[in-house]
């Protein structure tokens, strides 16, 4: 019989063979995981558990919340603030940072997430997920201020994503590549089902949103026609195009068979660097892609070099794999010139 490793036990396992993985970073891990199991919960009853539907609020970022967003920030919240290894948490769903109640003892963690993304899939039924990123409390600061969040990407000690779908697939980083574990639904936990993720370097698969063709920037605009030119083009190959759009399903898709994901900047609203977040979605899912040996940039520069400004920032972002994502980047850098 081959041997079923849990969650629980490959962190273990990796605290003690490699010792990267910190007592308190392990607590972080499996919290967040249980979180994603009570959520995962709350997404498979549907119409069931009366979590379909809007909410009837907006988030800081003018977005109508829905039901399941609010649920699942409260979940992630509950589940992470007692434990003792965080010292403040901040979300997409809440205007300012989270400080861990005095009642309860403080960590040098910070934790930060997405905690529903995909929402306008939620009601018909198509994948989405919950995406954190973990930082350290800088050293010497004292208490924990919006300030110590806004560290580059590239100080990430740990970043995931849970992705609801056919399967509940939790997909981790601690800097040492990917791992994905899968839900069993009967034994309740997490189980290793793929080591050592990697993303091909070449590609005849894109996604992004086509309907926004018309609002695009030059150099975006001359990748996709050459890729739509297929064989008889430039590119001299036939390409494909996917697009989930919730951010963990077409990134879940590129770790596992490659592929380009763009969300760039565009002329809709010429002031915003991009639609995405750069806290809570680009700088996780850029950890976990570069750990699979892809890139990820903001269309010029490598995303987790670049110095957060504030906690809600968007980014442009092109991320998968490295040889398309290079090439996107080069035709940016080649019209600056
Ligand atoms: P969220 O549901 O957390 O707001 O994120 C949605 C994001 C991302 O998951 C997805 O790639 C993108 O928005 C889809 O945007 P469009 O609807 O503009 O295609
Ligand atoms: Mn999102
Ligand atoms: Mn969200």
């Amino acid at each position: 019989m081959t041997r079923r490793i849990s969650l629980t036990q490959y962190l273990i396992e990796q605290q003690r063979q490699h010792g990267h993985i910190p007592q308190e970073l392990r607590l972080l891990i499996e919290v967040v995981a249980r979180a994603c199991k009570r959520i995962a919960i709350s997404v498979n009853k549907g119409a069931l558990g009366d979590v379909l539907g809007t909410a009837g609020s907006e988030n800081v970022q003018g977005e109508v919340q829905k039901k399941l967003d609010i649920i699942a920030n409260e979940v992630l919240i509950e589940a992470n603030e007692w434990g003792g290894h965080l010292a403040a948490m901040a979300s997409e769903e809440m205007e300012g940072i989270y400080l861990v109640p005095n009642r309860f003892p403080q960590g040098e963690y910070l934790l930060m997430f997405d905690p529903l993304d995909g929402s306008s899939n939620i009601d018909v039924n198509v994948s989405i997920g919950t995406i954190f990123s973990v930082l350290k409390k800088p050293e010497g600061s004292k208490g924990v201020s919006e300030e110590d969040f806004l560290q580059p990407g590239s100080a990430q000690a740990a970043a995931g994503y849970c992705v609801y779908g056919p399967q509940t697939t939790l997909v981790l980083t601690v800097g040492d590549g990917v791992t994905m574990f899968t839900l069993d639904r009967e034994q309740g936990s997490f189980v290793l089902t793929q080591e050592n993720v990697r993303i091909p370097e070449d590609t005849k698969e894109f996604a992004i949103n086509m309907s926004n063709m018309r609002h695009w920037d030059a150099p975006v605009k001359r990748y996709i026609d050459e890729c739509l030119a297929g064989e008889e083009g430039p590119r001299g190959k036939n390409f494909n195009m996917r697009w989930i759009a919730s951010m963990v399903a077409d990134v879940h898709r590129i770790l596992t068979r490659g592929g380009v994901f763009m969300y760039p900047w565009d002329r809709r609203e010429p002031n915003k660097a991009g639609k995405l977040r750069l806290m809570y979605e680009a700088n996780p899912m850029a950890f976990l892609v570069e750990q699979a040996g892809g890139a990820a940039t903001n269309a010029r520069e490598r995303i987790m070099d670049l110095k957060p400004t504030k906690l809600h920032e968007r980014v442009s972002v092109v991320l998968g794999s490295r040889n398309e994502v290079e090439r996107v980047t080069r035709y940016h850098l080649e019209q600056a010139q």
